[in-house]
């Protein structure tokens, strides 16, 4: 019998952790910088909670399960609902706008392949209490910020569900079939969801218009914009969202976004409780999407909260990792530079703990060599693991007070009294 990860499930040796905590790392930064405050939450929460406007697509690849206490519950697949229950509950009455951020693992059982994990990794930006269309260009700011930083060359998809919506709303389809309908447009099935229009009794004509609707896309945004405008004339609520549509572009340009924006007004996303603007990011080598979000404005009143409008994003670290890896952007990243000290003989080994605690408190990463090797298998383990340099301390060095510096490039030998050993091996590194 071999043990192995269960499928879908991935360790994340040293090298790979290193290379997601500088994503992390980047992306804690933009909390700082744009005045999110970070939280943590439950890995389980209520089925009721997290399915409640999932979309069909995830509610349906939740791990859902009954606890020991009979309770239905699931492994959070996404984040928005969780953070959307502590506004309606806990923060309620914090003042607003607030800003929190987040960095979670989130649970879909999705088919394993590259870029699709049933355990994976979201940073988030939410921001609540603002219906203005500022706030839609700073979550695409942040998104475009945290890409850049990291070095990647990405475009948005940028649209509107209120557009789909309006037209929709004014048929008569109510909510519930808006949302299976605008949830099979997602999954690429234009086809069915004009189908099961028809069969609600959507007339011709608007069956025609959202075919119109969903060939305007395309980085010519004006003209875009403006053919949707004369498409939308006689839906009030679809133009509106046009309108909105074309402040938040002009804002988020104006907030510095300069990566190319694709304005897709026939476009939706899975997840049942977008009511304004809705985005995904794409780099150009893999299809699918690397982050994603858009407004809410209607979650935090769902879960008891009072009205709260919400816009928020979720990069997605494990596929930055991937398009990071597949761009070359890791290379030459390396662990930081460390130093090995070695005992010769047990006798040494007080004098050993004394300077490594030196070097410690000096913010010197250093590790002690604790498995009496030789002095020659030392040095050959720390060259193969890309020390910087070896502190040798014998009866010889112990006698003198000057242990010997190993420079492990030049290979250059020096001796250093004990009390200049924090500088010395600060000059090497
Ligand atoms: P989402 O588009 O479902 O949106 O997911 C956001 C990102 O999570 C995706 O773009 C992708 O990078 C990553 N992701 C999703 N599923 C997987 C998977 N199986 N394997 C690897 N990565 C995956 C949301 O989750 C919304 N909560 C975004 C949001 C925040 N909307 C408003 N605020």
């Amino acid at each position: 019998m071999t043990y192995e990860t269960v499928r879908g499930m991935r360790d994340f040796l040293p090298e790979d952790l290193a290379r997601r905590r500088r994503i992390e790392d980047e992306a804690r930064r933009l909390f700082r910088l744009y005045g999110y405050r970070e939280i943590e939450t439950p890995v389980v929460e209520s089925y009721a909670l997290l399915s409640a406007k999932a979309g069909e697509e995830i509610r349906h690849r939740m791990y859902e399960f009954k606890d020991l206490g009979g309770r239905r519950i699931a492994l959070r697949p996404e984040m928005t609902a969780s953070v959307a229950r502590i506004v309606a509950t806990k923060l309620r009455t914090e003042p607003k706008p607030l800003r929190l951020g987040y960095i979670a693992n989130c649970f879909r059982y999705d088919n394993p392949q590259m870029g699709r994990y049933r355990e994976f990794w979201q940073a988030g930006y939410e921001l609540f209490g603002s219906t203005r269309p500022e706030a839609d260009a700073e979550i695409l700011a942040i998104s475009h910020d945290l890409l850049q930083r990291l070095g990647l060359d990405f475009s948005i998809k940028l649209g509107h569900v209120g557009i789909l919506r309006g037209v929709l709303s004014d048929e008569g389809v109510d909510e519930g079939n808006q949302n299976i309908v605008l949830g099979l447009i997602d999954r690429g099935r234009t086809r069915t969801a004009l189908k099961t229009l028809k069969d609600l009794g959507v007339q011709e004509l608007c069956l025609r218009k959202i075919r119109r609707l969903q060939k305007l896309k395309g980085s010519d945004t004006e003209a875009i914009l403006a053919k949707g405008e004369e498409e939308t004339r006689a839906n009030e609520a679809a133009h509106t969202s046009l309108i909105e549509l074309r402040d938040i572009l002009g804002l988020t340009r104006s907030a510095g976004v300069t990566c190319q924006i694709l304005v897709d007004l026939g476009f939706t996303r899975g997840l049942d409780y977008y009511t304004g603007m809705i985005f995904e990011l794409y780099v150009t080598q893999m299809a699918i999407a690397l982050g994603g979000g858009g407004r809410y404005d209607r979650l935090v009143e769902l879960f008891g909260g009072e009205p709260t409008p919400a816009v928020g994003c979720s990069p997605g670290i494990d596929r930055i990792a991937l398009a990071m890896e597949e761009r070359g952007l890791f290379e030459g990243e390396g662990p930081p530079k460390e130093l090995l000290i070695v005992p010769i003989g047990e006798a040494q080994s007080p004098i050993v703990f004394e300077l490594a605690r030196k070097l410690r408190d000096a913010d010197i990463a250093v590790q002690v060599e604790v498995s009496s090797r030789g002095v020659r298998n030392a040095l050959s383990y720390a060259s193969e693991l890309n020390f910087a340099g070896v502190l040798l301390i014998g009866p010889r060095e112990a006698a003198s007070g000057k242990a010997t510096l190993r420079d492990l490039r030049s290979k250059v030998q020096t001796e250093v009294p004990f009390d200049e050993v924090v500088r010395a091996v600060k000059s090497l590194l």
